[in-house]
């Protein structure tokens, strides 16, 4: 199968060749989506972008090429708008098996993707620490794009990239051996894991000898001694423990959780190599890998004085372990823009040592809260669990109030769907570059650009069908009468081409833009058309044409990582 973009550009290309043979460069012919059926299904300007090569006027241009172009099975008419615009008309007979045939949940596509392998990288909290709301954006975008990702048939691996290295481990160790409470450890362990990291750096206000004896347990750690290692090792499994039950809530998965210590033996490696290729220097006893001024970056610090590596110092030797691990393509990191220097920087070291490698980082804004309760509180100590709990208990609520009839349970069932969608809609239906304010009452409305809004289309669409008796495996010539219908069709032709553009870009907005346009359309023809009293072939068309709606908006708000119900 292939996208209808590629088929009508394969009839294009040919006319544009039979017309002016390779005058025009074949990589600029290309074709667009139409906003308004008025227009056709289709739009190219290639005769206006050729005109000043061909000393012709783009109106005459776009005659000779209409003329090389033969109507029939996929088109039935052609136009010449405005300057020179070519418009495409699509035969309903086309439509008719285009729809039939379209099934939004799987890409059938034959397109030649990319090959090997994508990493992405995202959530990567720090050891430890309960995850906070910061947490959040990482999470659910690097999830949506591994959707997006699977969902092209790309080879793609999820990877959680743990903060699991650095000084707060003497310093919890300390702690450990001091103050720890077992029972409350096993109760709850990153709590208490908490506590005791706080106590330290109460006590250590006081008490002049804690810093050093951390210093000193940290260097048995990164020394290998025994009962060390074996106390870190459990703080991470602990935490992947608790990690783990939220990525749950948030149906969230990683094929590996790879910390930065998983690339300690590399780094030597990373190191010699920087220092043969002549890239890093020393600089008064650190190593470090300068940059061309008009780069405007500062240097990236690959070795301390002491001996210490950095940050950066992993993150390259990260690259080279995967670089042997897969048949790795790209590698697409997921953080806020706070830390874009840091990504720029050893993007730019990669470069240098000719690593043949795509390095992505998909950046983001913080978010921040409309709603007092919460914005009171600095965004690093709302945790996350407390927002998802907050989001389910504010939809039960709502839930409640909607249909008091249901039972417990349901009520619940449906709660949970509505309030993490709403808390995962929120976020991605931004622009992921720009702040975004966070606002429960917004979030949480079934009116407007929001998750309740599009699950509630869905459950409603459901109902109709039912009502309707509608039997999906009826195959019968479609027809599309009404001009609302024509838009709709039109619109669900081009849903997979904006997957692929979401893949592009990196941007999970661009889906959740699309899928709310298709439920408005759909809200408009259900308010204008009484599809249920309608007759015969054109009954069963309508029928069709929104089961298609339904299933792309269920389609969609997948590759977003939120559930839909059939009954809401
Ligand atoms: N652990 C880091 C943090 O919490 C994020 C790691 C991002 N990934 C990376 N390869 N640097 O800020």
């Amino acid at each position: 199968m292939k996208l209808i973009t590629d088929i009508v550009t394969d009839i294009l290309t040919k006319a544009v060749i039979e017309s002016f043979g390779d005058t025009i460069d074949k990589n600029e012919i290309a074709i667009q989506f139409t906003k308004d059926i008025n227009l056709g299904h289709l739009q190219t300007n290639i005769a206006l972008v050729s005109s000043k090569k061909l000393l012709k006027n783009p109106r005459e241009v776009a005659q000779l090429i209409i003329d090389n172009i033969s109507t029939g099975e996929v088109i039935e008419k052609l136009e010449i708008a405005g300057p020179g615009f070519i418009n495409f008309y699509l035969n309903p007979k086309f439509i008719s098996l285009y729809i039939n045939d379209f099934n939004p949940s799987s890409w059938t596509y034959d397109l030649d993707i990319e090959q090997g392998t994508t990493v992405i990288d995202y959530s990567s909290p720090n050891i430890a620490k309960r995850m906070h709301i910061a947490h959040l954006r990482s999470t659910i975008i690097g999830d949506s794009i591994k959707r997006v990702y699977k969902f092209l048939k790309r080879k793609v691996v999820a990877d959680n990239h743990l903060g699991d290295w650095g000084t707060q481990f003497g310093k919890l160790i300390v702690g450990y051996k001091r103050w720890l409470d077992k029972d409350a450890y096993n109760e709850n362990s990153l709590e208490e894991l908490e506590r005791i990291y706080v106590k330290f750096e109460q006590e250590s206000a006081n008490d002049e000898t804690l810093l050093p004896e951390a210093r000193a347990e940290l260097k048995k750690l990164q020394d290998g001694d025994e009962q060390n290692k074996a106390l870190w090792q459990d703080f991470i499994d602990t935490s992947i423990k608790e990690y783990n039950k939220l990525y749950k809530r948030l149906d969230v998965e990683f094929d590996t959780y790879w910390g930065e210590s998983y690339y300690f033996d590399s780094m030597p490696l990373v190191i010699d190599e920087l220092i043969s290729k002549n890239i890093a220097k020393e600089s008064q006893g650190a190593l470090i890998v300068e940059f061309d001024e008009s780069e405007n970056l500062h240097p990236c610090l690959i070795r301390k004085s002491d001996g210490a590596t950095l940050y950066a110092t992993s993150d390259l030797a990260c690259i080279k372990k995967k670089m042997e691990t897969y048949d790795l393509n790209k590698l697409i990191y997921v953080t806020d823009d706070r830390q874009s220097d840091h990504f720029k920087q050893f993007f730019r070291v990669s470069e240098m040592l000719d690593w043949n490698v795509n390095n992505i980082h998909v950046s983001f804004g913080l978010m921040k809260f409309a709603d007092a309760h919460f914005s009171s509180r600095k965004g690093n100590v709302i945790r996350l669990e407390t927002l998802l709990d907050e989001a389910e208990s504010r939809a039960l609520k709502i839930v409640e109030e909607k249909n008091p009839d249901l039972s417990t349970e349901e009520k619940k069932e449906i709660a949970r769907v509505v309030g993490i969608g709403a808390v995962k809609y929120s976020d991605l239906s931004q622009n992921r570059s720009s702040t975004f304010v966070f606002d429960w009452d917004k979030n949480l409305s079934f009116e407007g650009n929001t998750s309740p809004y599009l699950q509630y289309v869905y459950a409603r669409i459901q109902s109709i069908l039912r009502k309707a008796d509608f039997d999906n495996s009826i195959k019968q010539d479609l027809v599309f009468s009404t001009e609302i219908e024509n838009k709709l069709v039109l619109q669900l032709t081009k849903y997979h081409s904006i997957i692929l553009k979401t893949a592009e870009t990196c941007k999970p907005n661009i889906i959740a833009d699309y899928i709310y346009e298709l439920a408005q359309m759909f809200n408009t023809f259900y308010n204008a058309i009484n599809i249920i009293k309608s007759e015969g072939i054109e009954k069963h068309s309508r029928l069709v044409l929104i089961n298609k709606v339904a299933d792309t908006i269920k389609s969609g708000l997948d590759l977003l990582g939120i559930e839909v119900l059939d009954r809401m």
